[in-house]
């Protein structure tokens, strides 16, 4: 016969394999996004394009519903803007440049990072060498760089785009 303390401990433990299913539809960001989020985390050495960190409206042809972006190169990828503080057409990023693109829904309302970095050694690099991938600052993962760019690499190689880049077509 089932006594009320075993009753009991079976409840419990179904409340466990409940809660354990439930936590794990929140999936653990993977390691290389975390690292991804990281670098559009470390500000130092930004450089802004046109050198300005004034919010944007978003383009015609923005991938995003945010109303507002800003694009942001670290020093291996600023090595390759103009004296104006755009891409010099032509150009074939590096390894080691990052350009992030944040995107906000309000003036101070950050809300989400997309991320290319060209690092042709990368697990997740596509053919020509970028990892792309957006990461909400709170460190959930909305597109997985695992996903080698699927989401990104069709509208970013529209004619106009410098190595898959579009601030100059968008803000010249
Ligand atoms: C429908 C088109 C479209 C899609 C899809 C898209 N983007 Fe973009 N992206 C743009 C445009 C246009 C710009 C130029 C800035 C703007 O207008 O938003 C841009 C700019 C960027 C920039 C700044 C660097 C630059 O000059 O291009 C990054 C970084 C970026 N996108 C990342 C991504 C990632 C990562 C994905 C996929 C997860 C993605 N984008 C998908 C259209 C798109």
């Amino acid at each position: 016969m089932m006594t009320k303390a075993k009753i009991g401990s079976g409840v419990l433990g179904i409340l466990l394999v409940l809660l354990t299913v439930i936590s794990c539809k929140h999936e653990i960001p993977a390691p290389l996004d975390v690292e991804l989020l990281r670098l559009a985390q470390d500000t130092s050495g930004q450089v802004f394009y046109h050198f300005s960190d004034t919010l944007l409206p978003r383009s015609a042809g923005s991938g995003h519903p945010q109303a507002l972006l800003r694009t942001w190169y670290n020093p291996a990828a600023a090595a390759f803007l103009d004296s104006m503080g755009a891409v010099v057409p032509d150009t074939l990023f590096t390894d080691g440049a990052a350009i992030v693109k944040e995107l906000y829904t309000a003036p101070g309302v950050l809300s989400l990072y997309a991320i290319m970095l060209k690092r042709s050694d990368h697990p997740n690099a596509d053919q020509d060498g970028w990892v792309w991938a957006e990461v909400e600052p709170s460190g959930e993962v909305a597109i997985p760089s695992s996903d080698l760019g699927a989401a990104c690499r069709g509208c970013h190689s529209q004619s106009g785009h410098i190595d898959f880049t579009l601030m100059n077509a968008y803000f010249p």
